[in-house]
């Protein structure tokens, strides 16, 4: 991906921390235009005029091999302001002259008391009680200064915790102020980018739709755009997009596959067609993809069936019309980011379940991805400019096989119906206890397996319900939502009372990790 030159910004060179994203996300949610980019990246760009700050990001790398992930340090005497993060401190440290060791003595996993040592701009305003608790994540730690750099504050392990040269204007912090276990990190991002770096606060993703509404127009002129519409946030909000910019030459599919949520289907095909008037075509292929699906137990080839025969369909619909040039889909930053290594090489690291919205390239169509720039929550806001009823730009994410893997096992069209109703009640009474915007993700799931239970005076033998409820911030790390006891009663009760074929309710109390959020 090339950096874009357009606008003033801050970019974040990536070495690889499982964090980084959230860097680009604080920035950005400051109103200032962040951009992650790789060492590749960097070595390409000519024009440091847009560039107000650099971040360097931290990383798995280490300063203390013989090899490791380093930038030209003519970067960073270019006088544009840096603020190194946990590696990017080990790395200035070291291209500096200053000394970082491995060292088991020294490290720090997880929170760990600031104490302020000197003032600076950095950390103006932060330390408003004595100490701050911050997240730390190293093995390695500096533990000589490099020349003209002073120490702005410590930890009981780290001496050098934050540094600075002011006269450089390079910054060196060796805990993740972008994490939110760290207290008030923002302020130290504020603080970065607004008194050091100077940027002015102009950036938000609604001052974008005029210019992405006219980027459409210029690159697709008469001809025409396909789009496989979900009724899920992300395609939705391509086709509102791509539907203000073209009208009429957005041809919209929906395939329903019959493992949607239940009446989500007919209820997104009625937004769209007839309030958004959008040019949509319904497919029913319920049918053939339980047909496929039928004894297949592995989650995986679920997968894998699904997102092959989504294609098929999508490919032969198409096919129907004629001067289709160009396909829009809605792929997001976090799918760039993370379908690239760090080293700059697009690898093919997207999981195979974040293939299934991704259709084929021999379909010798251009792409259009307008939201690929964007974070989840900033095309949620996005959607809402454009006008998308509430009940879809808020929707919680949706796997693309749908019900298909959170029926674990063999699927029936009587197991996906069961599931239907129990996952229909449980929202709805998220909805209505408002809880619902609490959680990042809820979903019920049917398990595999019959259990004995009594109703009035019959013996039962049905089906198990799981229930999972997630707070997360982007869904790579995620904790159980905690339910008060009353509520769980409540949805046990409804449930069992209202679904013919369960008779046992599970509420999932793992995190992830260990577990993931999906089941399968
Ligand atoms: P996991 O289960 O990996 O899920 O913790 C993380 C996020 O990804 C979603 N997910 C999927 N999305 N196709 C998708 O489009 C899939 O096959 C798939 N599997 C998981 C999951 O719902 C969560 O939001």
């Amino acid at each position: 991906m090339q950096p874009q030159n357009h606008k003033e910004k801050i970019i974040i060179i990536d070495f690889g921390s499982q964090v980084t994203k959230l860097i680009a996300r604080r920035i950005r949610d400051l109103g200032v235009f962040s951009e992650i980019i790789t060492i590749k990246d960097l070595n390409k760009i000519k024009d440091f005029n847009y560039i107000k700050g650099i971040i360097l990001s931290g990383g798995p790398s280490t300063v203390t091999k013989k090899k490791y992930q380093s930038i030209s340090k003519e970067v960073l005497l270019k006088k544009i302001p840096i603020l190194g993060i946990c590696y990017g401190l080990q790395l200035i440290a070291t291209l500096f002259g200053g000394t970082v060791i491995a060292t088991k003595k020294k490290r720090e996993f997880g929170r760990a008391n600031l104490y302020k040592k000197k003032k600076s701009l950095l950390i103006k305003n932060f330390f408003n009680t004595k100490h701050k608790s911050v997240w730390m994540s190293h093995q390695d730690a500096v533990v000589k200064l490099p020349k003209n750099f002073k120490v702005i504050a410590s930890t009981k392990n780290s001496k050098l915790a934050i540094i600075e040269n002011t006269t450089k204007k390079i910054y060196g912090i060796q805990f993740h102020p972008e994490v939110t276990h760290t207290e008030y990190g923002e302020k130290i991002f504020k603080n970065f980018i607004f008194l050091i770096c100077k940027i002015k606060k102009k950036w938000n993703i609604i001052s974008e739709k005029k210019i992405l509404i006219a980027q459409i127009k210029q690159t697709v002129k008469k001809d025409k755009v396909i789009c496989a519409l979900s009724g899920g946030v992300d395609s939705s909000v391509v086709a509102l997009l791509v539907n203000k910019a073209i009208r009429k030459n957005l041809i919209c599919i929906m395939v329903d596959t019959g493992l949607m949520r239940k009446n989500e289907f007919k209820y997104s095909y009625n937004i769209f067609k007839k309030k958004y008037k959008l040019n949509v075509k319904l497919i029913n292929a319920s049918k053939v993809f339980f047909k496929r699906l039928k004894n297949i137990s592995d989650p995986e080839k679920k997968r894998k069936i699904i997102g092959k025969l989504f294609i098929k369909i999508f490919e032969n619909e198409s096919k129907k019309f004629k001067n289709i040039k160009y396909l829009a889909q809605g792929t997001l930053y976090p799918d760039i980011i993370e379908s690239r290594s760090v080293t700059g090489s697009q690898s093919s690291k997207i999981k195979s379940h974040h293939n299934v919205g991704g259709l084929p390239q021999k379909m010798n169509l251009r792409l259009i991805e307008p939201l690929k720039d964007f974070f989840k929550d900033e095309v949620r806001i996005l959607g809402k400019s454009l006008g998308l009823e509430k009940k879809i730009s808020n929707k919680h994410p949706f796997p693309g096989p749908g019900l298909a893997i959170r029926v674990i096992d063999k699927i029936t069209p009587e197991k996906i119906k069961i599931l239907q109703e129990a996952d229909y009640i449980y929202i709805n009474e998220l909805i209505s206890h408002k809880l619902y915007h609490k959680i990042w993700q809820a979903y019920a799931a049917l398990l595999p397996m019959k259990t004995v239970g009594v109703m009035g005076d019959s013996r039962t033998y049905e089906y198990t319900c799981l229930l999972r409820a997630v707070t997360s911030e982007d869904g790579m790390s995620a904790d159980y939502f905690n339910f008060p006891k009353e509520f769980l009663d409540k949805i046990s009760n409804k449930i069992i009372n209202g679904v013919p074929g369960i008779n046992r309710v599970v509420y999932d109390i793992t995190s992830k990790p260990p577990s993931t959020i999906e089941l399968e």
